[in-house]
């Protein structure tokens, strides 16, 4: 299928390149010349696993880039992927997306075949049907017999993004008529799933209570977690019951330093201010949010009362990414750490695999080291922030700090007896 993706950010990216994986002739819209030239030379402009050998396959073969819209005018299926950022106020921002939408009508004037808009980026409920079809409609004065639309939201995640969308849990497909629908679902053909077919607005509800649940879940054991430490049980050996349970499930009940990331803060904010828009108080959402933004400087408390104050003294911070397996410091909660440490007069150093770059354009004053040996060194205090595997054959290096204090804010460490934010 000739297939456009409007948007060369994380979604539109992953998205594309499985696309041509997938077999189909895909067109890359994405505005950034830096982008378009990386993705021209196969390189791909973010870190992510498999990515960068899936792109050198299939770049300038069934994959191409462009700044322009010109592709969409010869195209079956077009998806919006573009960003949808935080407002002040926690609500989306949809500009991107009507900008978008009014270019790929204008294109879409030239199209002489059916064509699907799809929009693949995660949006309020409404958006599809109330901003994109309007904009669509209007740039390309053509009619909804000649355009189908459809909302195919994705559940990837950071770092298995390749992986999540060739073994997805589920494809939702939520249309206005089954001719769209239908079309999307040839585009997932060849990959083992549940189809779900559904309408547009609760298709792009699917996507943010997803993203809400999973975060509660976080929240939910960081709660128990901390309950669980001032009574002296361990939360892991809790949650491992509690996961057993199939109306629970294993997955997303491991406690620490709360849930970063570019999406669960941004989506469960914006379900908020929808809630709100709507005349309804969310108090469950708002408090999933709240023990978020408390949990990670409870480390801090913990390291006071072993080290008392924190002024003057090394403490190294090892792990910056918001999780394991990327580079992407977005909503981290070492940043909330890092950035108290820092007002109390605390010398920072830190450590992490790949994010030191990222981390540097935010904190250019604190100290950063290519090893944990490096970071450790001299250190009165040592936090743990994110779940590197590697951080589990740290031992002889904890022997270079002044002194052994170390407090764990992701249940990672092999080193037996350290004291855990909730643990
Ligand atoms: C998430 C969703 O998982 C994905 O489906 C959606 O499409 C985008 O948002 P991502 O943000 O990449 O993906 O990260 P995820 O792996 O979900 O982790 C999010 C945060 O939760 C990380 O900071 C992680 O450290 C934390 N986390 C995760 C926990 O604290 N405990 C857990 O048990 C799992």
């Amino acid at each position: 299928m000739k297939i456009v993706v409007v948007g060369g950010g994380y979604v539109g990216l992953v998205s594309g390149i499985c696309f041509s994986e997938l077999g189909h002739d895909v067109t890359l819209v994405e505005i950034d010349p830096a982008k378009v030239r990386a993705i021209r030379e196969g390189k791909p402009p973010i870190y992510e696993a498999g990515l960068a050998e899936l792109l050198q396959k299939h770049a300038n073969k069934n994959l191409h880039v462009s700044q322009g819209y010109e592709s969409v005018s010869s195209s079956e299926i077009v998806f919006i992927a573009v960003g949808t950022p935080s407002q002040p106020d926690g609500s989306a921002n949809l500009s991107y997306i009507e900008a978008a939408s009014i270019s790929v009508g204008k294109s879409l004037k030239n199209n002489p075949s059916y064509c699907v808009v799809v929009v693949k980026s995660t949006v309020p409920p409404g958006t599809t049907d109330k901003i994109v079809k309007p904009a669509v409609i209007i740039a390309s004065g053509k009619t909804e017999k000649e355009i189908g639309f459809a909302m195919n939201p994705e559940f990837l995640r950071e770092g298995r993004a390749v992986e999540d969308f060739l073994h997805p849990d589920r494809i939702v497909i939520g249309s206005s008529d089954s001719r769209s629908g239908n079309r999307i679902g040839q585009v997932y053909q060849g990959l083992t799933a549940p189809i779900i077919r559904t309408g547009i607005t609760s298709a792009e509800m699917i996507k943010y209570a997803s993203n809400a649940f999973l975060a509660t879940k976080i929240s939910f054991s960081n709660e128990i977690g901390n309950i669980c430490k001032n009574l002296g049980i361990d939360v892991y050996e809790v949650m491992k019951g509690v996961g057993l349970d199939t109306r629970i499930g294993p997955l997303f009940l491991n406690a620490g330093a709360g849930f970063g990331g570019s999406c669960f803060p941004k989506d469960v904010s914006a379900l908020i201010s929808l809630a709100k828009e709507n005349g309804e108080n969310p108090i469950l959402l708002r408090s999933v949010l709240e023990v978020n933004d408390q949990q990670p400087c409870r480390m801090i408390r913990i390291l006071e009362r072993k080290i008392g104050t924190v002024k003057g003294k090394r403490i190294a911070v090892l792990g910056l990414a918001f999780k394991d397996n990327t580079d992407d410091i977005r909503d981290s909660r070492a940043i909330l750490v890092i950035r108290e440490l820092l007002q109390k007069g605390a010398r920072v150093v830190a450590y992490d695999p790949l994010a030191i770059p990222h981390m540097r354009e935010i904190f250019p004053d604190i100290e950063y080291f290519g090893s944990v040996a490096g970071a450790l060194r001299g250190a009165n205090g040592c936090l743990v922030m994110t779940e590197w595997p590697e951080f589990s054959k740290i031992d002889k290096e904890f022997d270079l700090m002044a002194e052994e204090v170390i407090v764990e804010g992701r249940r990672v460490l092999s080193r037996k007896g350290v004291e855990g934010i909730c643990w």
